[in-house]
């Protein structure tokens, strides 16, 4: 049975280690991440970004998707099932399918209709006992090949939104989605000290994490982040091993392009990496 958020995540902050957000695409990635999750006793939490809902037909084939798998794969450890930076709508429709975790992302708003939206999700998801994810300052990253630096959240708006009854905020600190460009100064850890020094207890949200170095992971982590999203680097690893099978000739050799060979290599690649993360997030044998 998928989990709220929140009980994974206060262990978590607890215990000084962070649970991984990993996005998924569809069959192969979910499956990828639940079992090893399962395999290495981790808490999880499977992302859905609203691009990845719409691609995978609609919010409820992927409630459908992950129950069932949870089910007939016997997962026992904690998954949650979370909207990634989701719209106020894309929350409520989320919200109706039955994930059990959403993201709010009014960062690009002024902060008093941040506040406002927020306040009424914070509500709604209470009602249903699901937790929340708000952000503050938004994250950088890639559009249209121009690579936007992260925004750095001001610390009382962060105190604002935290305040808010919130499960875990995101808050920007120079961090951005996808590669980090070869100029990246790095996060700002004077910026995440501000804001874990305001919002207490709260448990903090890293976005971006592929690409970030291990020392500057592990700091983080002494500082307050509880939870670290990981999309890209599951998309690289999947595409490179798809590459050297399709580059070796196999889709070519016997029934090499059965699609459950064809992509199976790119799934062996998405478990290596996410058990990678999990080592590096401490949250191995924490389920
Ligand atoms: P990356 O794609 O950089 O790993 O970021 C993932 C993320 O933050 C999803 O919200």
């Amino acid at each position: 049975m998928l989990v709220s958020a929140k009980e994974m995540l206060e262990k978590a902050r607890d215990g000084h280690y962070a649970v991984g957000q990993f996005n998924i695409n569809n069959l192969e990635w979910t499956k990828a991440i639940l079992m090893t999750a399962e395999e290495l006793k981790s808490p999880v939490i499977l992302g859905v970004s609203e691009g990845a809902g719409k691609y995978m037909t609609g919010y409820k084939t992927v409630v459908g998707m992950v129950n069932g798998m949870l089910e007939e794969l016997k997962i026992t450890v904690p998954v949650a099932l979370h909207l990634d930076h989701g719209s106020y709508e894309g929350a409520l429709k989320c919200i109706e399918a039955g994930f059990s975790s959403v993201m709010f992302d009014g960062s690009h708003y002024p902060i008093d209709e941040n506040v406002e939206k927020t306040t009424e999700l914070v509500k709604l998801c209470a009602e249903k006992g699901l937790s929340l994810e708000a952000e503050v300052g938004s994250i950088g990253g890639e559009e249209d090949g121009v690579v936007g630096m992260g925004e750095v959240a001001d610390p009382a708006e962060c105190k604002r939104i935290a305040d808010l009854g919130v499960t875990m905020l995101a808050a920007g600190i120079g961090n951005i989605h996808g590669k980090y460009p070869e100029n990246w100064p790095g996060l700002r850890f004077d910026a995440l000290e501000a804001i874990k020094a305001l919002t207490g207890s709260m448990p903090l949200v890293l976005h971006g994490g592929t690409g970030i170095p291990e020392d500057m992971i592990k700091k983080a982590i002494s500082l307050g982040v509880a939870k670290i999203n990981v999309n890209t680097e599951c998309q690289l690893s999947f595409a490179a091993a798809t590459r050297e099978y399709i580059e070796a000739g196999k889709d070519l050799q016997g029934k090499g392009f059965d699609p459950r060979k064809l992509l199976a290599p790119g799934t062996e690649a998405i478990k290596a990496t996410v058990k990678e993360k999990m080592e590096l997030f401490g949250s191995i044998g924490k389920a």
